[in-house]
């Protein structure tokens, strides 16, 4: 009986240790940087997301996604056209969001929790060249993943319009 009890105590503290972790606050996980506060939307992610599970196959489902993200992340980090504008980055929360929003563009059935495009990347002075060698950095990713030329151009598609949202100079 005692033993039970005891048992529930450790179920229950771990699960609410877990919830906690879980919930948080919405802007910033545990190991992220203190963001200010804004409104949590899948509308953030500046665009709509794909309808079918094409996409996310071709794109290899979540852990392709991931590879990706972290070959990006990595291109973006170390690449000498880019390298500056990211040097203060949050690289946690970085991968993270870019998970989250290429998962729910991709049809991925995530949600988009990051801040919105075009707040995100105001204050960086973004050129289109830097905006053209991310997109080289990513379609680099994507090759080396194996994702089809035709479903590259299609997720490229989607990603054009926000150089509206990211380029300010
Ligand atoms: C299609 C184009 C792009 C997409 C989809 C994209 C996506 C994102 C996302 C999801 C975030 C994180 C949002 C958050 O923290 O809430 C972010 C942050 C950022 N992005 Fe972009 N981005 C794009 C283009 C660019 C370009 C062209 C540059 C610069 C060359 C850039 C530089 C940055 C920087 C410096 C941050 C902030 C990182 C930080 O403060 O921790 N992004 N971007």
């Amino acid at each position: 009986m005692r033993l039970s009890a005891l048992c529930l105590l450790a179920v229950s503290l771990t699960c609410s240790v877990a919830f906690a972790q879980e919930t948080g606050t919405p802007y910033h996980r545990a190991g992220e940087l203190e963001v200010d506060p804004y409104e949590v939307s899948n509308e953030n992610a500046g665009a709509d997301p794909f309808t079918g599970q094409a996409m996310l196959e071709a794109f290899n489902g979540r852990e392709g996604i991931s590879r990706i993200v972290d070959d990006f992340v990595e291109g973006v980090r170390t690449d000498p056209r880019t390298e500056k504008i990211f040097a203060a980055s949050d690289w946690k929360r970085l991968d993270r969001t870019l998970n989250e929003q290429f998962c729910y563009i991709l049809g991925g059935g995530c949600d988009y929790t990051g801040r919105n495009m075009t707040e995100v990347h105001r204050d960086h002075g973004i050129t289109r060249a830097e905006f053209n060698a991310v997109v080289e950095i990513l379609q680099a990713a994507m090759r080396k993943e194996g994702v089809p030329f035709r479903m590259q151009n299609r997720f490229l598609a989607k990603l054009a319009p926000m150089e509206r949202d990211t380029v300010t100079r």
